[in-house]
């Protein structure tokens, strides 16, 4: 059995333990929507205190997890070349092992002392590579294999950026990676502000600023203005799994609290060709 790890992160990189926590915890469960042993020992051998962190654990990081799995799946099945996968802010993700066809080629890009971290305790995995740099410096394109359009997920990211930072980044990835998929989630402006002024998860944990908020209904506004990228499928956090998120599920269908009150997971393609 691997020794104890210990593991100092603050500000968004600790984010990346939080995520960890809930697919551990969503493993635990009988319905449960993902399967990620990998998390569920690290959690067990990481030194930190997760449920006094973080308090309960929570559905939307499996959610969005099981809808960037599927859709990277499907991607994967599709390419008739070896498939390529960039992770944007992957923190310990362990996406590759649950997708892995034994082809896909996988990027994982993260600031240097949160790829410390995965370098440390994730084990070698002969078709990944690491890159740690911000997604918001462009050197990590370089390291992408280019023969294939990659399938480019940043899960949990972007929300840690302005929003002209996010713009900029899509641009560029639309400029580079012409027939690329991409995976975000984005969260609603009312949320955004609250993690301005402090957002309080437990006693000990107040989670970090999060910039960029965005109503699912102005995504497509949103999206149409970045050259070259089309959106295929906007969804709430509550669309993929109702039985899983009730309350939250049930207010989604009122299109006034919709707009204001969820979270999105989007999903959108660059063209092949564009100007
Ligand atoms: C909420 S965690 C999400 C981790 C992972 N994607 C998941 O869903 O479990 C946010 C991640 O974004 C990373 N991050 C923050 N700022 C970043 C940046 N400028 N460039 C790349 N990664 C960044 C953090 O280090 C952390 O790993």
């Amino acid at each position: 059995m691997a020794p104890d790890a210990s593991i100092v992160l603050s500000g968004v990189p600790e984010t990346m333990l939080w995520t960890l926590y809930n697919r551990a915890a969503e493993t635990a469960r009988d319905d449960r929507l993902i399967v990620d042993p990998m998390a569920v020992e690290l959690v067990g051998r990481i030194n930190y205190d997760f449920a006094a962190r973080f308090g309960k654990p929570s559905v939307f990081h499996p959610i969005r997890a099981r809808v960037s799995d599927d859709l990277i799946c499907r991607y994967v099945d599709r390419c008739a070349d070896d498939p390529v996968v960039v992770a944007l802010g992957e923190g310990l993700e362990t996406q590759l092992w649950r997708v892995d066809d034994g082809r896909v080629r996988w990027v994982s890009v993260d600031l240097p002392e949160a790829i410390d971290v995965r370098h440390r305790l994730l084990p070698h995995h002969p078709r990944m590579s690491l890159v740690a740099t911000s997604a918001l410096d462009d050197t990590w394109m370089d390291a992408v294999p280019s023969a294939t359009a990659p399938f480019i997920t940043a899960s949990g990211l972007l929300m840690y950026f302005h929003e002209t930072e996010v713009a900029g980044l899509l641009g560029r990835i639309a400029k580079r990676f012409p027939g690329a998929e991409i995976f975000f989630d984005a969260i609603p402006p009312f949320f955004s502000r609250k993690t301005l002024r402090g957002l309080k998860v437990t006693k000990t944990y107040t989670a970090p600023p999060m910039p960029w908020g965005i109503r699912v209904d102005r995504l497509p506004l949103f999206l149409d203005r970045i050259p070259g990228i089309g959106a295929l499928t906007i969804q709430t956090y509550a669309d993929p799994f109702p039985r899983r998120t009730q309350v939250y599920a049930f207010l989604s269908h009122i299109a006034f609290l919709r707009n204001r009150l969820a979270a999105s997971l989007v999903h959108a393609r660059v063209a092949s060709a564009h100007a």
